[in-house]
């Protein structure tokens, strides 16, 4: 059993109502964290904002060098940290390490890009001011708000965390409820580190209970949140700063246009769909062909599925119980219903508790459910269509607008299918994914606002402060 404290200008918050955790995998308690009140939660956004203008006035270099420790840290605790992540958010042992690396990979890259964040230096001979000469400089918006969700507990903590701690910024981080066993040990190694008191703090709650009283918090300067569309909406609606950058749910499609190479297609379309049992924002949740290539790539498709490993995280299961029976219930009636309304499940639809094996439905149609909701779990619909033109009327009725996926050998049709694709990214022969870290991330529509990858992260955390000469 884990049990952690709040971390709140560097001391342990012991609280007396605790947060039980509870491991997906066989359903019992994996730890407790800190349920804080309002007092103690505004009393972490007043030592935010008592550090942060220290912490600016820092050089860059000493803030890289003392973050540097935390990612080393991470790095040590590496074993110890995925442990924590499989206990809670039931990832397999491999992801789960994988996150962690991923994650030290994205702070290093991060610290160096900041190393690159040079002043614009202009003049103003352009509009004909021969005597005006500009400087503008990165600096920081000051206390931001970390909110993340469950899925990827460090990296979606850390890929906003460090671009606005290195920038000079200082943080209130809240994790998801199942996620905050790494969150606050993300804040225990943050102290051992030896970050300054104040520069990042954790707070842990429900959401529902806690989750308007941080966004409201008038030492708001910025918001990043990763979640759903409802609570990101509700964060835009009551939420006190206006500077808020969303990363939301997706509906990603793969549109398979010629059958030249299903079997590469269907392998990068199932490990899309199902990694980490389709709790993936850029998961592929839908396959939109024609009638005569699904007719080739749906039994392809079916006998991979049927390879895949279900079971535990523990055995290195591919397929794992999802995060609680709330959503494997949505998950499971979504497939039901799609039965209902004439789906064909061709394999899959089997459940045990919270653990849902892998579902391909086909004959799903535009007027179910299963064709627009992102179920967030192991089921991948094939939606049938007669032309190129009907794909994309299919896809961008979509109120998402994450990323999308192409497969075909004419890759000049491919680019300009993409152009007319209403989403953020689009991969050309390949499944759709945040990664690498340095590419830009963002979603359109009810996907997202604001930009995430290391760059882009970087701008976002920071304005431009200018400084003119006249001369
Ligand atoms: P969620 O239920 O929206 O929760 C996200 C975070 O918001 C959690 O920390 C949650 O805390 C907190 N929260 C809940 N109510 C709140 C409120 N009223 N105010 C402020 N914060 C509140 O999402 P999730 O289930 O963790 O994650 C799955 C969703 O995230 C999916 O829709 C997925 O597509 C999306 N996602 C998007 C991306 C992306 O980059 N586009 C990446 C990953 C996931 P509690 O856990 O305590 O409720
Ligand atoms: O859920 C989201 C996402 O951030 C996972 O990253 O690179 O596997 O798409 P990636």
């Amino acid at each position: 059993m884990y049990k952690f404290d709040a971390v709140i200008n560097n001391e342990f918050i012991k609280t007396e109502s605790q947060l039980e955790i509870i491991n997906p995998d066989g359903l019992l308690v994996a730890g407790t964290v800190a349920a804080l009140n309002a007092e103690q939660i505004n009393q972490a956004f007043q030592a935010a904002r008592a550090a942060q203008k220290a912490w600016e006035s820092e050089s860059l270099l000493k803030r890289i060098s003392i973050l540097k420790k935390w990612s080393n840290l991470l790095l040590e605790q590496k074993e110890a940290l995925a442990q924590i992540i499989m206990a809670e958010v039931g990832k397999s042992h491999s992801d789960a390490v994988n996150e962690v690396m991923r994650s030290v990979e994205y702070m290093d890259a991060t610290f160096e890009e900041a190393k690159r964040m040079q002043p614009l230096s202009l003049t103003g001979q352009d509009f004909g001011v021969a005597n005006k000469l500009g400087t503008f400089e990165h600096v920081a918006k000051g206390v931001g708000l970390a909110i993340s969700p469950f899925n990827f507990p460090i990296n979606l903590a850390m890929s906003k965390i460090a671009p606005a701690l290195v920038m000079g910024n200082t943080l209130v981080f809240k994790p998801a409820t199942a996620g905050s066993l790494t969150g606050s040990m993300l804040g225990k190694l943050a102290v051992e580190a030896g970050l300054p008191a104040g520069v990042f703090n954790v707070v842990t709650g429900r959401g529902r209970e806690i989750g308007d009283l941080i966004t409201q918090n008038k030492e708001i300067n910025f918001i990043n949140f990763t979640g759903s569309v409802d609570i990101g909406h509700r964060i835009l609606d009551i939420a006190t700063s206006k500077d808020i950058v969303l990363e939301l749910g997706g509906k990603d499609p793969a549109l398979v246009m010629d059958d030249s190479d299903l079997e590469k297609y269907a392998s990068e379309i199932i490990v899309g769909a199902f990694s980490y049992s389709g709790q993936r924002c850029t998961a592929v949740k839908r396959v939109i062909t024609t009638n005569a290539i699904a007719d080739k790539l749906v039994p392809i498709l079916a006998d991979k599925i049927k390879k895949l490993k279900v079971g535990s995280p523990k055995d290195n299961a591919f397929i794992t119980p999802v995060i609680d029976m709330k959503s494997a219930d949505f998950i499971w009636e979504l497939i039901q219903d799609s039965k209902k309304d004439g789906a064909k499940v061709i394999t899959g639809d089997k459940r045990e508790a919270n653990l849902i094996y892998p579902t391909l439905v086909d004959f799903v149609t535009t007027k179910m459910r299963l064709a627009w909701e992102e179920p967030f779990g192991p089921v991948l619909p094939i939606i049938r269509i007669d032309d190129l033109q009907q794909s994309i009327e299919v896809i961008n009725k979509s109120n998402f607008g994450l990323q999308a996926s192409i497969y075909t050998k004419d890759i000049a049709q491919a680019i300009h299918l993409a152009k007319k694709i209403e989403v953020g990214t689009v991969n050309i022969n390949g499944k759709s994914q945040r990664g690498p870290d340095s590419f830009p991330f963002l979603g359109v529509k009810d996907s997202g606002q604001g930009v995430q990858g290391i760059h882009e992260a970087l701008l976002s955390v920071t304005r431009y402060k200018g400084i003119v000469i006249n001369y």
